[in-house]
C-alpha cells in the first residue's frame, strides 16, 4: 500500500529529471548553490568549477571567453541541462551573451554585480564594488553604473587575490586579518560628512569571508550579496519545470583540474555534493 502525504507519494519516487548546472571557477558558487538548493530542494544539481583555470580574474578576455565557450559546448551535449547558472561574475560578465546565443534553447541566470539594488538602497550615495579584475574592467560592469548609479558615486576596487583568500579560508587554511584589510581597505570611502553605507560583493566567493569583513572593516556597512537572488531567479526561469520529486541521483560536482584531495571530497559533501572525476582540459 501506499501512503500519500499531500500529494507527494510517502516511498520516495525514483525520477530521471534533466539537472541545472551551477558554474563558477572555483568554491565561490556554492554560495548560489545552497541557496538554490534550499528553495528547489527536489532539483537535480551538477556543479561545476573550472577549477584548472582558478583564478579566473586574472585571464585576458579572448582566451578566457572561448575556454568558456568550449566548456559548455562539451557540458551541454553531455548532461542536457534544463538550466544553467552561471554563478560567476567574472565568466557571466564576459560571455554570458555569447552562451546564451550558443544555446538559445536553455535558460541562463547570470551573475552580475548588484549595482542596481546598491544605488536604490544607499543613504550616503557612496557605493563600492570589490570584485575580480576582470569584472572591474568589465564594459558590462560600466554599463550598469551608467544605466543604474549615475547619481552615486560608484568605486570599483578589483582585487587580485581576494578569491584564492577566500577558497583558502574556506579549506581552513589560515588568512590573517591584515592580508583581508589589504584587500578591502580602499572600498572604505569618507567624503565630506558622508561615507561608504554599501559594499557589492561582486564575486561569489567573496561572502564566504563576509563575517570575518564585518569585523575588520573600518565602519560598518551592508555587504551585498546576491546570491539568494540569483536563487530566486532560477525559480522564476524553471516556473513548472522545477523538479516537484525528488531524485535518486545524487546531486555531484565536476571539477576540471579532476582534484584528488580528500579534504574536498568532505567540504562539498557539507554542501551535499558528490566530487566525481571528470576528463581535464
Ligand atoms: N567567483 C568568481 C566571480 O564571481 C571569480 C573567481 C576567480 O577569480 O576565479 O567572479
Amino acid at each position: 500500500m501506499n501512503f500519500i502525504y499531500g500529494s507527494v507519494p510517502w516511498e520516495r519516487p525514483v525520477s530521471s529529471q534533466r539537472p541545472v548546472l551551477i558554474f563558477d571557477s572555483g568554491l565561490g558558487g556554492l554560495t548560489v548553490l545552497r541557496e538554490a538548493r534550499y528553495l528547489l530542494p527536489y532539483e537535480t544539481l551538477i556543479y561545476v568549477a573550472d577549477d584548472a583555470a582558478f583564478p579566473i580574474g586574472r585571464w585576458p578576455e579572448p582566451e578566457l571567453k572561448s575556454r568558456i565557450l568550449g566548456l559548455f559546448a562539451d557540458l551541454v551535449a553531455t548532461h542536457d541541462p534544463k538550466a544553467v547558472v552561471i554563478a560567476c561574475n567574472t565568466a557571466f560578465t564576459l560571455a554570458g551573451e555569447a552562451l546564451r546565443e550558443a544555446h538559445p534553447a536553455i535558460p541562463f541566470v547570470g551573475t552580475v554585480p548588484a549595482i542596481k539594488p546598491a544605488a536604490e538602497q544607499t543613504s550616503s550615495g557612496l557605493i563600492s564594488v570589490l570584485a575580480t579584475p576582470g569584472t572591474v574592467r568589465r564594459t558590462y560592469t560600466r554599463s550598469l553604473i551608467e544605466s543604474f548609479a549615475s547619481q552615486c558615486h560608484v568605486r570599483l576596487v578589483g582585487s587580485d587575490s581576494l578569491a584564492v583568500l577566500a577558497e583558502k579560508h574556506l579549506r581552513g587554511s589560515e588568512v590573517s586579518d591584515e592580508e583581508l584589510l589589504g584587500e578591502i581597505a580602499d572600498c572604505f570611502l569618507e567624503q565630506d560628512t558622508r561615507r561608504t553605507d554599501i559594499v557589492v560583493l561582486a564575486c561569489t566567493h567573496y561572502p564566504f569571508l563576509a563575517n570575518r569583513f564585518r569585523k575588520i572593516a573600518p565602519w560598518p556597512v551592508d555587504w551585498l550579496d546576491p546570491a539568494e537572488a540569483i536563487a530566486r531567479q532560477l525559480v522564476r526561469v524553471l516556473g513548472d519545470e522545477a523538479a516537484v520529486a525528488p531524485s535518486a541521483a545524487p546531486d555531484r560536482a565536476l571539477f576540471t583540474s579532476n582534484p584528488r584531495e580528500p579534504g574536498l571530497s568532505r567540504l562539498l559533501s557539507g554542501f551535499g555534493l558528490v566530487l566525481e572525476e571528470i576528463g581535464p582540459r
